[in-house]
């Protein structure tokens, strides 16, 4: 037997045992002719004492060696509180080397300075990390946790394709050349869609997977390019019905990973209403800041900034108020117009309500009245900052509620061990694509509109919502989902008014609208971005930190190199030519 315990758990109980541990050397120091060795399994770590019959021997035993030792577990005289194993030590009679280890480039410990791409390029490495290694525990346990729960409630676990058919869901999808078949290509998953709905005509009634979903999109901190969802499907059951069903689930995972109650039900806000009160549809409801709308004091308005925004069809004004923050120097209001500007307004307008008046460069513009307006509605209560954004009403709202987000990182308002989730309910149906000139759907085209003929959809589609709900925890949208089409004419209806001919129709979906002729039951679902999940209740910053093997901020992958250049026969095996720049 290699081992007979492992290294995160001897403790008093164990004394005078003999035992075996095998395990990375984690530290060794040297107090005269004693050395002392911590050993590190993914457990934990144990100090193993080399006493003067026996150190000679380990000389040349360095950092990250794997030894196998044997010994005696004795009582430590200075106990380490923050080791689990603190209160004890093995007195090593015997001990093997293992395996030998040369310098690595990274420290293994839970504190790095490592570059994030020599963490990536060396991530074996970087995995052997505590740290790392707690977070990819934390990620499977909420797999495990959701897995049970889903096969406890009846649901069956169903995979689907991966190479498969090209499928409107917004993003870009990577495509792979077909050999077989000379000039054709499959798209990898986006997600499985489409397979889970034909599955609920199937009569599945409720499935699941844990599914690979690949886009091509730019990188973010919540974005990979190929990512992993807890897809859900189900027939039968209304949209609340179906939400409280998630709700359950997400309760077992917040008590089985993180020890937390959650109250049930989680708070609905309507996509207008999470615009509204903080800029985002993805709200973080941890702190207030939360936005007010102000554009009736200023319908009759000097102030150019203003009278652009109110000149536009949806035009408003936002504001904020941050209490005390009437000290903010003028290089800190810059940083934060600067986010106003990234996040697509022209201008953020800063005042300051001091000595129970309004400051600013603006205020020569306001009459009395809209002054005092302002100071009673936004409840001003003396060395206060304002600060607004007028705009078209999404556009208003979004920049002002990026720059909520920033105030919140800028002055310490949450905490990543607080976890507040929520439902935004009610999304438009459409969107609007300026460049394009025409709709296209919010969440997907198989979204349910709420609404009761095609024919009302038709005149105006402009006002529907979709049956549609997106989980927020934290300020991430942690999953998507939505009731879907059942109904073969109103599918087609939708794809006609996103701009699909008859002919697109039947090339892309002529198989998705057929399989709605043989009995299609009322379906609907959601998909859980299970790293963005991880992330959050790991409190780690980057997705790339609870996916063992991630692509860095430029895509690619600093451990393989992918992507890389081919041999030119796979080229033409795949019948493929790479066009000069
Ligand atoms: P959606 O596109 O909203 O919905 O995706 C569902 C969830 O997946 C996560 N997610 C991502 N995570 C990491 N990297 C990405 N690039 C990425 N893109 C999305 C998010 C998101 O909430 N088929 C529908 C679901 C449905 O309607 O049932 C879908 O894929 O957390």
């Amino acid at each position: 037997m290699l081992k007979t315990h492992h290294c995160g758990e001897l403790n008093t109980s164990n004394l005078n045992q003999n035992v075996s541990l095998v395990g990375w050397v984690s530290k060794r120091r040297n107090f005269g002719s004693i050395v002392f060795i911590d050993l590190r399994d993914r457990e934990g770590i144990t100090q193993c004492v080399f006493d003067e019959s026996i150190s000679e021997q380990i000389k040349d035993v360095r950092n990250e060696y794997i030894l196998q030792i044997s010994g005696e577990v004795i009582q430590r005289k200075d106990a380490n509180p923050k080791l689990a194993t603190g209160e004890v030590e093995v007195k090593v009679n015997a001990f093997k080397i293992i395996n030998q280890a040369e310098l690595t480039p990274l420290i293994i410990q839970d504190e790095t300075d490592a570059l994030e791409d020599t963490r990536l390029k060396y991530r074996y490495l970087d995995l052997r990390r505590p740290e790392m290694q707690k977070k990819l525990m934390q990620r499977a346990k909420i797999v495990r946790t959701m897995r049970n729960y889903l096969d406890d409630n009846g649901f069956i676990d169903v995979e689907t394709p991966m190479l498969t058919k090209s499928t409107p869901e917004g993003s870009r999808e990577y495509l792979v050349p077909s050999r077989v078949h000379a000039g054709e290509f499959y798209a990898l998953a986006q997600s499985p869609q489409i397979f889970k709905q034909l599955l609920m005509i199937s009569g599945i009634e409720r499935y699941y997977q844990i599914a690979r979903c690949f886009r091509d999109e730019d990188l973010r901190a919540d974005r990979q390019l190929d990512f992993t969802q807890v897809d859900i499907e189900t027939s039968f059951l209304d949209e609340h019905e179906f939400q409280d069903l998630i709700e359950l689930m997400v309760k077992d995972v917040m008590k089985a990973v993180l020890h937390l109650e959650v109250k049930t039900p989680f708070l609905k806000l309507s996509y207008q209403d999470a615009m509204d009160q903080y800029g985002s549809d993805k709200p973080d409801n941890r702190f207030g800041l939360k936005l007010n709308e102000v554009k009736d004091i200023f319908v009759e308005t000097e102030f150019p900034i203003f009278q652009n925004a109110l000149g536009l069809k949806d035009g408003s004004i936002k504001a904020i108020v941050v209490n005390d923050g009437a000290h903010f120097t003028r290089k800190e209001v810059d940083a934060l117009t600067d986010v106003a500007k990234k996040n697509g307004t022209k201008a953020l307008v800063a005042l300051k309500y001091v000595n129970a008046q309004l400051e600013g460069s603006a205020v020569k513009f306001f009459s009395d009245e809209q002054c005092k307006s302002l100071i009673e509605q936004l409840n001003l209560k003396g060395q206060d900052l304002v600060l607004l954004t007028a705009d078209r009403w999404e556009r208003a709202a979004s920049a002002l509620g990026a720059v909520r987000l920033a105030l919140r990182d800028k002055l310490n308002l949450t905490s990543k061990a607080d976890f507040s989730y929520l439902w935004v309910v009610d999304f438009p149906l459409f969107e609007y694509d300026d460049e394009n000139g025409r709709y296209v759907a919010k969440h997907h085209p198989f979204t349910r509109p709420k609404v009761s003929s095609v024919e009302e959809l038709k005149a105006h589609p402009e006002l529907a919502k979709a049956h549609a709900y997106d989980l927020v925890l934290n300020g991430f949208e942690i999953a998507g989902g939505s009731m879907r089409i059942y109904d073969q004419t109103m599918q087609r209806t939708m794809f006609e008014l996103i701009g699909f001919t008859q002919e697109q129709i039947q090339e892309r979906f002529g198989f998705f609208v057929d399989a709605f002729k043989y009995g299609t039951p009322p379906h609907g679902g959601i998909a859980f971005g299970l790293d963005r999940f991880a992330m959050v209740l790991t409190q780690s910053d980057s997705l790339r930190d609870v996916i063992a093997f991630p692509k860095n901020a430029s895509a690619r992958c600093p451990l393989t190199d992918a992507p890389s250049p081919v041999e030119m026969k796979q080229l033409e095996e795949l019948h493929l030519l790479i066009a000069k720049e």
